[in-house]
């Protein structure tokens, strides 16, 4: 199990790059596979979760050859052309690769069961295998969650109403939508990230979307390829959020993440942290494999609380443990509202972030939909656990960064799961970190 010690030191500076985007790096594995020929992937992100959605497609047929960590060639079969797995299929601790995998399953010839880690089985699952149903799926479920035992079979249109903005779900559905007789359509109640459907889009798919609401048409018979990929990568906003958090808080910093994807569905983090006064400039923009990137700057600043709900909650799901670390500095009250989604992310974070930022002295108290902070609030020495949660691990690295006094966080492995080479990089901007 291993442990990560951290220090308040210099200010944090320099220019750095983070590693490619966790969903479209699922996404583009998931669709490269789809498509009629072979896919070029760069700025690829060799993280767990998405290690776990390779293997889970080496299983069903697709050969993937690795240049170097980040530089993959897919060969795409086709969408008819994956092979029957003859194992489970695991999924790790990856919520994404089970639920977009899901959807594409439903579509097949064949049978499939998908799995995964303790950490997965316990996170929520009816709320793909319910609107699968009504497109015509036949999958069972366990008690709500997986094993998911699925029996592919043609599928129809259906018009889905989501009752979550979660794109985990969206792309399941229009995943399965490549497969239906006739439109899927999906409502959603709010701007979840788009990317699968910039990515559909790009494949040659005809996909609208209109007040949140997307519509995928099915293929002609005539015309069922779906063009494959050459894409790079852009450099994954929810990694840079923690080293971005750092520099806002650390005095004197100044950090520039070159790269990095500022898709609108995804920048929530910068809008509340511009709110909270911290001084942020994008240069360079530019589009990248149909996505928007820019080189952020940002610069150590004082920080006021702020209200966050609503959209911007969607557009910003996976940024709440950083924003929690920023908001005990910040001069007032934070309020976090309709985050109940929290709850069922890798861990409980409305509970684990509540719980291991008041060891630190935080003032936090948990809402059923998200949380108040008081601040600013010093944070001083003590011993932190991830639970497991990746997330939470690098944000607890960023309070350490602002502490005074050693804060030591145990269980830190899991960083791997969406950020490897984040120590090495939090080292690059200056930050004091040990291994143990
Ligand atoms: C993701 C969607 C979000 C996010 C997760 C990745 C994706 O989950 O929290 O880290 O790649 O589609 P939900 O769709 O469940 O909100």
């Amino acid at each position: 199990m291993s442990q990560l010690t951290v220090h308040s030191g210099e200010p944090l500076r320099g220019h750095v790059r983070v590693p490619g985007d966790k969903s479209i790096s699922h996404r583009a594995l998931l669709l490269g596979a789809l498509a009629d020929g072979v896919s070029q992937i760069r700025g690829f992100l060799p993280c767990d979760d998405c290690l776990a959605t390779l293997a889970c497609l080496r299983a069903l047929g697709i050969e993937v050859e690795t240049h170097d960590a980040t530089t993959l060639t897919i060969h795409g079969r086709g969408l008819r052309g994956l092979r029957a797995p003859t194992v489970p299929l695991n999924c790790a601790r990856s919520g994404t690769t089970m639920r977009l995998l899901a959807g594409i399953l439903a579509g097949q010839p064949f049978a499939s069961t998908l799995t995964g880690a303790p950490q997965l089985l316990r996170r929520p699952m009816r709320r793909i295998v319910e609107p699968l149903h009504r497109a015509g799926a036949e999958i069972e479920d366990t008690n709500g969650h997986a094993p998911l035992t699925i029996r592919g079979r043609r599928l129809r249109g259906c018009d889905h109403t989501l009752v979550i903005a979660s794109a985990q779900v969206k792309s399941a559905l229009l995943l399965a939508g490549l497969y239906a007789d006739g439109p899927t359509n999906v409502r959603q109640p709010g701007p979840a990230r788009d990317h699968t459907e910039r990515m559909l889009a790009a494949m040659g798919t005809t996909i609208e979307t209109a007040d949140l609401t997307v519509t995928l048409r099915p293929f002609s018979p005539l015309s069922s390829l779906l063009s494959p990929l050459s894409l790079r990568i852009p450099g994954d906003i929810s990694s840079a959020a923690f080293p971005l958090v750092a520099a806002a808080l650390a005095p004197g910093s100044e950090v520039t993440i070159e790269g990095m994807g500022v898709n609108p569905t995804r920048t929530g983090l910068l809008d509340v942290l511009r709110a909270m006064g911290v001084e942020i400039a994008l240069d360079n923009e530019r589009e990248q494999g149909n996505e928007p990137v820019a080189d952020v700057t940002v610069r150590a600043s004082d920080l006021v609380g702020v209200e966050i709900g609503g959209d911007t909650v969607v557009r910003m799901i996976d940024e709440f443990p950083a924003l929690a670390v920023a908001a005990t500095q910040a001069h007032g009250t934070t309020i976090v509202r309709d985050a109940a989604e929290l709850r069922v992310k890798e861990t409980d974070r409305i509970a684990t972030v509540v719980a291991e930022l008041r060891t630190l002295g935080a003032r936090i108290d948990p809402l059923p939909d998200g949380f108040i902070i008081e601040g600013p609030t010093p944070l001083h020495s003590a011993v932190v656990d991830s639970h497991g949660d990746h997330r939470l691990a690098m944000a607890l690295t960023v309070a350490g960064l602002v502490a005074e006094g050693e804060v030591a966080i145990e269980n830190t492995e899991c960083i791997a799961d969406s950020f490897p080479g984040f120590i090495e990089l939090m080292r690059r901007v200056r930050a004091t970190i040990f291994t143990t």
